[in-house]
């Protein structure tokens, strides 16, 4: 059988193994999308939010990409985030990262990865760059790449708090909760590393104080 078939034979069965215990269960989900999360992930595959979370299909809003950056013209993730905070109204946005991850360690070498993935990885040597002294003084390698990856939830939660989206929900609701986590692949442990509340203060450079919408 081809690869992919299985994959619609698996979906049938899981719909169906769904109903067997909550004949509802599909209709109460058709008619009402209410997460309290909005996650913004790596895409590896080893890293599938719901699963390592423990939630259901309805309990979290999900963006991932390569090495989960928030970029600030990056039109697909602030959509995502758009309509995750001001129509959803998630409560909390979490950040995760993982150990082991290629776009990190891709972002540490010289190589030439052609433009695309180049101009993408140009991000986190951006944060390599900031926290260079830190990181250079870290002989081996994976030990860096571990900082690195949680230097880098670190910085893209920064990123999310320099939106007007988030700080226009900051002042009117007092939310979202930001949050950076690392998954270690080896032992399925998140390790929360980072967080920003409506409370904490900004870099003033980044501050909007005369929020319109
Ligand atoms: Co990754």
């Amino acid at each position: 059988m081809e690869a992919y078939k299985k994959l619609l034979r698996e979906n049938k069965a899981w719909a169906s193994s769904k109903l067997g215990t909550d004949p509802e269960y599909f209709k109460r989900l058709a008619d009402l999308q209410t997460p309290e999360f909005l996650w913004i992930g790596c895409s590896d595959s080893r890293v599938p939010a719901n699963e390592i979370t423990g939630t259901d299909p309805g309990e979290i809003f999900v963006h991932r990409n390569v090495a989960n950056l928030v970029v600030n013209n990056d039109v697909n993730l602030l959509s995502v985030l758009d309509f995750a905070v001001n129509h959803l109204k998630v409560k909390h946005v979490i950040v995760c990262g993982h150990y082991g991850c290629g776009g990190i360690r891709a972002s540490m070498s010289n190589l030439d990865y052609q433009p695309i993935l180049n101009m993408w990885l140009r991000n986190i040597k951006d944060v390599y760059r900031l926290h260079r002294d830190k990181l250079d003084a870290i002989e081996e390698f994976e030990a860096r790449a571990d900082l690195l990856t949680e230097l880098n939830v670190q910085e893209q939660v920064f990123n999310l708090a320099k939106t007007s989206i988030v700080q226009k929900a900051w002042r009117d609701n007092g939310y979202p909760h930001l949050h950076g986590w690392v998954y270690g692949l080896k032992d399925g442990i998140i390790n929360p590393v980072f967080e920003m509340t409506a409370n904490t203060a900004l870099d003033p450079l980044y501050e909007y104080d005369d929020i319109q919408f």
